[in-house]
């Protein structure tokens, strides 16, 4: 039996978009929704395109509003609810609790690459030498070379951009980690080193929810799968 705390515990979340600009269409996406995730686990989210994966990824960093039901993610030891927590409250457990990786890089522009990924770190509290000492580790084990490090990533390759982002991603030990499709443009030898830190971070106690585009690396670093399926879209 798994003993390890529940980090993440969704009740009956349900989340619609109300569609003002297309004759007031409600699109209902996820319904009656419960989903459970302990510390060590990394869970992959399967399902068809448009079934609302990322959808519920964005629910659970607050990105998105549910409609109704409970979010609950563990912060400084207690549950949290995201659907209903004040906006303050949210920033605070992005800051220190949930860490989210999107497929693309959105920085802003003429900051160095290396301030990109120590900035969360630095946001914590931690001081700026050791971020940037932090910053520099992950870049190196990611296969950025040191002279891409001091200029911004904006001209960047997209699968250097997608490194820079997942090392951003990972620079604060979060101890919840949403991922969505980070590796989509790796070769194998960068799937690699992020299957290496996405194993790391399992093995500190971290709840890993992922999207991966590739089922042999959601295979490889997932304990067990969730499926999303669609539901019948019907006008609530
Ligand atoms: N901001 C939004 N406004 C309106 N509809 C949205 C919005 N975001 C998502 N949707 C709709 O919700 C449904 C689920 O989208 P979502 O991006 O969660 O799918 P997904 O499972 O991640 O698919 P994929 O595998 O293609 O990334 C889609 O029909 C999409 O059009
Ligand atoms: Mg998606």
């Amino acid at each position: 039996m798994n003993t390890a705390p529940v980090l993440i515990d969704v009740h009956k979340l349900e989340k619609s978009f109300h569609l003002h600009t297309q004759g007031d269409v409600t699109l209902t996406v996820l319904r009656g929704l419960d989903f459970r995730v302990t510390a060590g686990e990394c869970v992959v989210l399967s399902g068809p395109s448009g079934a609302g994966k990322s959808t519920l990824l964005r629910c659970l960093y607050g990105n998105y509003l549910a409609r109704s039901g409970q979010i609950l993610v563990r912060h400084d030891g207690t549950m949290i609810d995201i659907a209903t927590a004040h906006h303050r409250t949210i920033l605070d457990v992005r800051r220190r609790t949930l860490g989210y990786v999107s497929q693309f890089l959105r920085v802003v522009p003429r900051v160095t690459t290396l301030n990109v990924v120590a900035e969360p770190l630095v946001h914590t509290g931690t001081p700026v030498e050791s971020a940037r000492a932090k910053a520099a580790g992950l870049l190196t084990r990611l296969g950025i070379p040191e002279r891409l490090w001091h200029v911004a990533p904006q001209t960047f390759s997209g699968g250097e951009q997608q490194r820079v982002n997942i090392a951003r991603g990972f620079a604060v030990d979060y101890p919840v980690l949403l991922l969505d499709e980070p590796t989509s443009a790796l070769d194998p030898e960068n799937r690699q080193r992020v299957a290496g830190l996405i194993e790391d971070a399992k093995n500190r106690g971290a709840a890993v929810v992922g999207i991966f585009h590739d089922h042999d690396f959601g295979s490889m670093v997932g304990t067990r799968w969730f499926d999303v399926q669609p539901i019948a879209k019907a006008a609530a």
